[in-house]
């Protein structure tokens, strides 16, 4: 009998990280992995699963245009029982910091069943920022039997907490297996607008933005603030491939529309936006993975965010972090674009998140935990 792992995952960057892990786990002959996403995201979540052709055996398709936080929780929790139930699996993975993750670990934990938490540990010391996900990591460490950290600090984090040093096992982040599978130095964009530009002769700016906690007036100081540095820069382009989130598209539009150097697209494919990344003169986000991604191609990355829980990123010297406040923002960005030495001083390819073999260990690990 092959040993039945169930993943839940449920949202765009779950999914990138998590397919790693799904396919070294169908590769392997002991272990039948069975996929269930609750759909939290539908088109994103989509992209990814075409991309690495997951094809998930239960598929909770939950999305609604905006909707709360208990909407989410309460379809996913009651969804999950009867996903759980008939599967019976021996083991629920999950992923990082979501509603889908937090909801999937407790649903297993109703159900009676072990928990492995992968990219566990990161904590930015504040429960409301990132909202809700840094309560959501708390409380999936406390129901996690296993925890898959992807740096030595995220293991410190966990003990501090109490957590059983014999529990917790530093894997790196299975991002970096994902993104070493699509960049590609001979990459062509099928995007149009993405061939167009000129990315040896013109600054390409790339910007995404979608925290809960950005919502509203932060996000505006951040749109005005790039709106000023292209209209200040003619050698800048900027590209916004823009969250689904009704709440930032409408922002985006308002702000950042209507301008011949701004591009507002669709959010891109993975295989695009990371090639993307590696031909980009600078990063702009508020997001968490391009904070892990963009030091390995060796991009700046101003981080729009007041704290991380990515220090080992700020540390290495590639991410800076560039928070809330308009003036700021562009004050930094202005020294990138102007200052070549303070430029290079990050533009360095350093790697503080794994080798491109994380998925491999968690097999490796997971073949131990009969
Ligand atoms: C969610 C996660 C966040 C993660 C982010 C990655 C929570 C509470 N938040 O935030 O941790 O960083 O995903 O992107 O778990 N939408 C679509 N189509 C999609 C995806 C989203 O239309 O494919 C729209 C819908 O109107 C949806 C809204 O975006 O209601 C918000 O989605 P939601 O999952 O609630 O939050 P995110 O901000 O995407
Ligand atoms: N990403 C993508 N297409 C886009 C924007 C981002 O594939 O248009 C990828 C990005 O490379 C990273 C992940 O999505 O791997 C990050 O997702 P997001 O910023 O939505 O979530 P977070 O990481 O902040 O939870």
């Amino acid at each position: 009998m092959k040993r039945k792992i169930l993943f839940i995952f449920g949202t765009r960057p779950e999914a990138i990280k998590m397919a790693p892990v799904v396919k070294a786990l169908q590769r392997d002959d002991e272990m039948e992995p069975v996929v269930c996403v609750t759909a939290q995201h539908r088109e994103m979540l989509d992209q990814v699963l075409n991309l690495f052709q997951i094809v998930p055996e239960y598929d909770l398709n939950i999305m609604k245009p905006g909707q709360t936080l208990s909407q989410i929780t309460a379809k996913a929790i009651m969804g999950l029982e009867e996903v759980i139930k008939e599967v019976q699996p021996e083991w629920v993975l999950v992923h990082g910091d979501t509603t889908t993750t937090f909801v999937g670990a407790l649903a297993a934990f109703y159900q009676q069943v072990k928990v492995g938490h992968v990219e566990a540990g990161l904590r930015s010391g504040n429960i409301y920022s990132p909202y809700p996900e840094e309560m959501n990591r708390i409380l999936t460490s406390r129901i996690a039997h296993i925890h898959f950290a992807p740096t030595e600090g995220n293991r410190r984090n966990l003990l501090q907490e109490g957590i059983d040093q014999n529990k917790i096992f530093i894997t790196g982040n299975t991002v970096i297996d994902a993104l070493l599978q699509v960049v590609r130095a001979d990459y062509r964009f099928e995007e149009g607008i993405l061939n167009h530009i000129d990315y040896t002769n013109k600054k390409v700016i790339l910007l995404t933005a979608h925290r809960r906690e950005n919502w509203g007036r932060p996000m505006e100081n951040i749109f005005e603030a790039v709106r000023e540095i292209v209209c200040s820069y003619p050698d800048t382009e900027l590209i916004f491939p823009v969250h689904l989130n009704p709440k930032v598209q409408d922002l985006a539009h308002r702000i950042l529309g209507e301008h011949e150097r701004i591009h507002l697209i669709q959010p891109l494919d993975y295989e695009p936006f990371a090639n993307l990344m590696a031909k980009a003169y600078l990063i702009l986000t508020d997001s968490g993975g391009i904070q892990e991604e963009a030091p390995a191609l060796g991009k700046p990355v101003l981080v729009l965010r007041t704290e991380t829980e990515r220090p080992e990123a700020v540390q290495a010297g590639t991410v800076k972090m560039a928070g809330i406040e308009k003036e700021r923002i562009i004050a930094l960005t202005k020294e990138l674009l102007q200052d070549h030495a303070k430029y290079k001083e990050m533009a360095n390819a350093v790697n503080p998140y794994g080798d491109g073999k994380a998925a491999q260990r968690i097999l490796h690990i997971m073949r131990q935990m009969k």
